[in-house]
């Protein structure tokens, strides 16, 4: 059955959520969008919402009413633990109590290859790993995927947390070449997502059809998420000499990159 109510998508100030804004709203009808900035004028067919996702009774009136969600907002890169506790940790918890307690939902949540970025480049990884967070945020995206795991257990909901490798129009590091996700190919996940009938808590990897990508969506074959795009046709142009990178370096070495070598300070014994 067609789901008539809005569909809400949180972070809608953001990068992603600008660029998806109009598409979401031709493909599924009226949007609620929000984010704790404002980011007037709505377009048609689009209500905006500001709030605070740190604070539940606001998230309460974001998410009443609401069908799909697509739960993009929040802290987007390494702060300090105060800043992720409020936006991410609490923000991800009352977006999903509110949808549970307002029958609201599927729920597309964007996790990160930050919760899994300690493994390295020779590491090829599927669903079943287990998380490796990078940074505080990382943490926070892997406690994300750790609530989604307990509402769909305990209470039959259903969401997608998408570890999103690096969205962007186009590769512009060559480790991108592994974790790049096109705009086009990020929607195609976000609607396969949606079009799945029984999601429970399924972890997929944000990434395209990269030659060298570290991620396998074997697990998640019940999504039909067919990538059309690889970051390949930008080898040339990204590594005109070859690969000649220190992969000692830890921002090579590790998945995660700049967000893994960022305060890397091992203890030695
Ligand atoms: N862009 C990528 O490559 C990438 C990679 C991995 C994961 N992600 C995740 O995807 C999501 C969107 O990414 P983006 O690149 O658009 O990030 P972004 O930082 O541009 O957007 C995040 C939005 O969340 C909003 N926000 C922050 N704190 C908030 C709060 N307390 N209450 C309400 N809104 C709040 C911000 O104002 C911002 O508009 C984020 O959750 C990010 O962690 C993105």
């Amino acid at each position: 059955m067609t789901d008539t109510r809005p569909t809400l998508l949180t972070g809608a100030a953001g990068i992603l959520g600008r660029w998806l804004r109009p598409r979401l709203i031709e493909k599924y009808g009226a949007l609620r969008s929000s984010d704790i900035v404002d980011f007037a004028p709505a377009l048609h067919g689009e209500e905006i919402v500001i709030a605070d996702l740190a604070d539940f009774s606001s998230v309460e009136r974001v998410v009443k009413g609401a069908g799909r969600i697509i739960h993009f907002g929040g802290i987007s890169y390494e702060t300090t633990f105060d800043r992720i506790l409020g936006a991410n940790i609490a923000g991800t918890y009352n977006v999903f109590e509110a949808a549970r307690l307002h029958d609201a939902g599927p729920i597309v949540y964007a996790s990160s290859n930050h919760a899994i970025g300690f493994y390295t480049r020779d590491d090829r990884l599927d669903a079943g790993v287990r998380q490796r967070p990078d940074c505080l945020y990382g943490v926070s995206k892997a406690f994300g995927e750790d609530l989604a795991s307990f509402f769909a257990d305990k209470y039959g909901m259903d969401i997608a947390c998408l570890r999103i490798g690096t969205a962007r129009p186009h590769p512009v590091d060559p480790r991108h070449l592994s974790t790049w996700q096109s705009y086009e190919d990020l929607l195609r996940m976000i609607e396969a997502c949606f079009a799945t009938p029984k999601l429970g808590c399924t972890i997929l990897y944000g990434v395209s059809n990269n030659d060298r990508s570290w991620w396998s969506n074997q697990l998640a074959s019940h999504v039909d998420y067919h990538p059309k795009d690889n970051a390949e046709s930008f080898a040339a142009t990204l590594l005109p000499d070859g690969d000649r990178r220190d992969f000692e370096d830890p921002a090579v070495k590790y998945q995660g990159g700049p967000f893994a070598a960022e305060g890397y300070a091992p203890r030695r014994r």
